[in-house]
């Protein structure tokens, strides 16, 4: 079969090749699925992870890759058989990957292997970080950082699926209009120096109610942030982890409230199944529909849209199509 193959730490993802001729993997363990990988999710922690630069550093050689939609081809567990389509986290960038049966989960139905490939990170903790830990409630406003990103436009979507209004941010007109076609009812380009005022405006002064964000925007937020207002914190993709001044929480009744998916599974299990049922009714009423990036990658152009990712000039999730055909493998 065909796959990615890292053999020592890589300067980038320019130094990726695909290896035309490797082993498919043995049978799979107890508990593991075998599954043909049809698309994989493409992530910025790709990257890093090829880099030696993630804080999980896989055994070489290693096939590199986050998320995945494929086909069951060999299963060990009842609740899987041969012909599944199903989703889910695991190395993907290959033709055939043995997982871990319980990072698995059905296509949700109507869904594309391409549309599948990129759920697995994205709206789970979206929808945790919205309704678990901020309760967000209908008519509130909710504040969308980098919102035409990954779990941005995720978040975008099952916000006004809760009913709230929301207010977009991004960074260029491409992706403002994109976030607008997610549902925001309002986007603005946080580039721009008084963005938090034209937040506020967007308000009529009142101020959001919720704050998600993956970019690390906290004590600019707090300028549009209402009274008991919560703010999430989902990420630091500007690059930099923000030390937050205190009096800007206390003076409004500001909650600054972290969100951990991965980190579900172990401290709070029980969570995990509920999150992706309510996913799944909101995938199901077509309430959620996954954005895609305009240009699929292919296994050897997955260099090109880790770049476009590094770049960023990608929006939404970036999916490569990896294994069309079976007699292939
Ligand atoms: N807490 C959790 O459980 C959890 C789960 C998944 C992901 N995350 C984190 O959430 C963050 C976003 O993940 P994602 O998958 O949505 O990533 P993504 O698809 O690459 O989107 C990130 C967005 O951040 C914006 N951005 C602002 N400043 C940036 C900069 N200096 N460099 C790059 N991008 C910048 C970009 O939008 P504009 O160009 O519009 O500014 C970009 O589209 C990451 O830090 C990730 O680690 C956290």
């Amino acid at each position: 079969m065909k796959a990615i193959v890292v053999n020592r730490w890589l300067k980038g993802p320019e130094e990726l090749a695909v290896s035309q001729h490797v082993d498919l993997p043995a049978e799979p363990k107890q508990g593991e699925l075998q599954v043909q990988v049809k698309a994989a999710g493409l992530n910025f922690f790709d990257t890093l992870m090829i880099q030696g630069k993630y804080q999980i550093k896989p055994p070489f050689p290693f096939i590199p890759g986050g998320e995945f939609s494929g086909i069951v081809l060999k299963s060990t567990v009842p609740a899987f058989k041969p012909g599944d389509r199903v989703f889910g986290s695991g190395a993907s960038y290959a033709e055939v990957v043995n997982v871990s049966a319980a990072n698995v989960l059905p296509i949700p139905r109507h869904f594309s292997f391409e549309q599948a490939a990129g759920l697995y990170i994205t709206y789970p903790t979206s929808y945790a970080a919205l309704v678990l830990r901020a309760q967000l409630k209908a008519g509130e406003y909710c504040l969308v950082h980098a919102a035409a990103g990954g779990v941005g436009s995720a978040a975008v979507q099952i916000a006004k699926a809760l009913g709230a209004k929301v207010i977009a941010t991004a960074g260029s007109k491409e992706k403002l209009e994109m976030a607008k076609k997610l549902g925001a009812d309002v986007a603005i380009n946080y580039r721009d120096k008084n963005w938090t005022e034209q937040v506020k405006k967007a308000t009529q002064g009142h101020g959001v109610d919720v704050v998600y964000d993956p970019v690390g925007l906290v004590e600019a937020s707090t300028k549009c942030t209402a009274w008991n207002g919560r703010i999430l914190v989902i990420g630091f993709a500007q690059g930099t982890i923000e030390k937050v001044p205190m009096n800007r929480l206390l003076l409004k009744n500001i909650s600054a409230v972290g969100l951990h998916w991965g980190a579900y599974v172990k401290n709070e299990p029980e969570r995990v199944p509920e999150v992706w049922r309510a996913l799944f009714q909101l995938f199901e009423s077509g309430k959620l529909q996954p954005a895609l990036y305009h240009h699929i990658y292919t296994l050897d152009t997955i260099p090109e849209g880790l770049q476009a990712i590094n770049n960023r000039s990608s929006y939404a999730k970036v999916i490569a199509r990896i294994s069309q055909d079976e007699s292939k493998l």
